[in-house]
């Protein structure tokens, strides 16, 4: 059996899992302001209701966590609202592998495009997201960019 397949991708559906996971990975989350004060609550239960969210596991431990929206019917935009690969497992692959899965589920959710913020300062992220063919389009603010990815393509 290969290494890869100790790995599995898991949809979480409770909320508390969601919370949990996200203050599992906190250390190697670049937006650090979810988890000022009570935001990780409100912004959890946002995702929890509207959004989706996966995790990829090894065994119990959580590597890696995707969330994203796929549920705008009318401009059928997706967006990744988080992406996040523990520091010891990126650069293996499983950050591609939770876009290909959001990009996949976003099609099977009727979406056209697939959008995310990241930090103009993010340059490890906007590398990858480059890398994996997402196009940088605008700016938020000051502080972000806008990049997309057709999902027609
Ligand atoms: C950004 C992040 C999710 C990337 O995940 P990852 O698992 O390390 O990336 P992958 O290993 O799947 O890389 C996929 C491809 O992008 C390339 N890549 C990864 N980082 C890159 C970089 N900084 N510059 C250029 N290419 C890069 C890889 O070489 C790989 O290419 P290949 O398919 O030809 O082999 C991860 O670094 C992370 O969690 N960072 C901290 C949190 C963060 O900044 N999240 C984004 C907030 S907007």
């Amino acid at each position: 059996m290969s290494r890869k397949n100790e790995f599995v991708l898991e949809k979480l559906e409770k909320l508390d899992e969601i919370i949990n996971a996200f203050l599992d990975l906190k250390d190697f989350v670049y937006e650090k302001t979810i988890f000022d004060g009570n935001y990780l609550t409100t912004y959890v239960e946002k995702i929890h209701k509207y959004g989706n969210t996966f995790v990829i596991k090894r065994d119990t431990k959580i590597i890696g966590l995707v969330a994203f929206y796929a549920n705008d019917l009318v401009k059928k935009y997706a967006f990744i609202t988080m992406i996040v690969i523990r520091k010891d497992w990126q650069k293996h692959g499983f950050g591609k592998k939770l876009i290909e899965l959001a990009k996949k589920e976003s099609i099977s959710a009727g979406m056209t495009t697939l959008g995310l913020w990241v930090h103009k300062e993010n340059l490890n992220a906007r590398g990858f997201y480059k890398k994996i063919g997402f196009i940088e389009t605008g700016k938020t603010n000051k502080k972000q960019n806008f990049a997309i990815i057709d999902l027609l393509e």
